[in-house]
């Protein structure tokens, strides 16, 4: 009722200006044009309890292909882990032409803004089932990894070590929840010199023979819309990441949404997402669905913009 008094509506108002200046978020990152937010005031009350509640209830979940790495660089596709693999060291032209045409059918599908998760799943296992069945049929040789890893032109977005070394400093976990291949995800992670002890990996993971030989892949398969049971399944189990009850999660897809699915007694979530293609027809279901969306954004500027502010080292607690 006090607004609709005149003398005592303008301190009110002045109060109300001051008070939103002095617990504005110092972030220009998120000013920045390529950043779309539905909701900035949520944006700025999550990260005002995070950085209040301090790095100690803090977790970070995070994708792989395509949050972690990049998605293009000079005009080139930069290649997901799975597409890593294609090196004539490992497979044959034939093997990789056929790799290539499933990408080609089935990519498209996984980014159509037309279709529900639930159109898109049946496909994605078939995807997902055919590539690891190629992969197998080709012998791939486990000592030969980290050697098409180096010879890839995978790259992890600029300000990628920012991001890892803020987090194992201050002891935040970082889990990777990725579809991709586990073994040649962790490989990636070494060669850039980052592997933490704070880094936490759920993939898709390669069981070789006594020889060092491929000869299936491990457990259930990971692909981008089943994460929700990979989270109820392995990251709920994980022991560093019990009472951390706030989330910093990154992705690129809308299956990546539910990798916090498996945290007990969330708190504050607060999920960022990248997008990188289709950017036009997938924007609104994006700008819906993430806190912050980065639209065509190489970088790791504003994860590290939130991380520097929410665990900095004015931290009260
Ligand atoms: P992510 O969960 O780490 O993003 O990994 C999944 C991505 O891998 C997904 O966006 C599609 C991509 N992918 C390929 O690039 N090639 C393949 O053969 C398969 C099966 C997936
Ligand atoms: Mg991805």
């Amino acid at each position: 009722m006090v607004y609709h008094v005149p003398w005592i509506y303008t301190p009110v108002r002045t109060i109300l200006a001051i008070w939103h200046q002095l617990t504005k978020t110092e972030i220009p990152e998120l000013t920045r044009c390529s950043v779309l937010m539905r909701d900035r005031s949520r944006v700025e009350e999550v990260i005002h309890a995070m950085r209040w509640a301090g790095a100690g209830s803090l977790q970070v979940i995070s994708d792989f292909d395509m949050t972690l790495t990049r998605f293009a660089h000079n005009g080139t596709r930069i290649p997901t882990t799975h597409n890593i693999l294609d090196n004539r060291l490992l497979i044959s032209e034939d093997c990789a032409k056929r790799m290539k045409e499933l990408l080609n059918t089935y990519y498209p599908v996984e980014i159509d803004a037309s279709r529900s998760p639930e159109e898109k799943l049946p496909h994605m296992v078939e995807w997902w089932t055919k590539v690891h069945e190629l992969l197998i049929q080709q012998k791939i040789r486990k000592d030969l990894l980290p050697q098409a890893v180096n010879e890839s032109t995978v790259m992890l977005r600029d300000g990628y070590k920012e991001f890892f070394d803020r987090l194992a400093g201050q002891q935040v976990p970082l889990l990777i929840f990725s579809a991709g291949v586990g073994d040649v995800l962790e490989e990636v992670v070494q060669q850039n010199h980052v592997f933490h002890p704070n880094v936490h990996v759920i993939s898709n993971y390669m069981d070789f023979d006594q020889a060092g030989v491929l000869r299936a892949f491990r457990g259930q398969l990971i692909h981008t819309f089943n994460k929700r049971e990979g989270a109820l399944c392995h990251a709920a189990g994980l022991p560093e990441l019990q009472r951390r009850p706030n989330v910093l999660l990154l992705g690129d897809s809308l299956g990546d949404l539910t990798m916090a699915d498996g945290v007990s007694e969330p708190e504050n979530i607060l999920t960022i997402g990248f997008l990188n293609d289709q950017v036009e027809q997938r924007k609104e279901s994006y700008f819906n669905s993430f806190d912050i969306v980065l639209v065509k954004d190489e970088t790791m500027d504003v994860p590290n913009a939130v991380l520097r502010y929410v665990i900095s080292a004015r931290e009260r607690r």
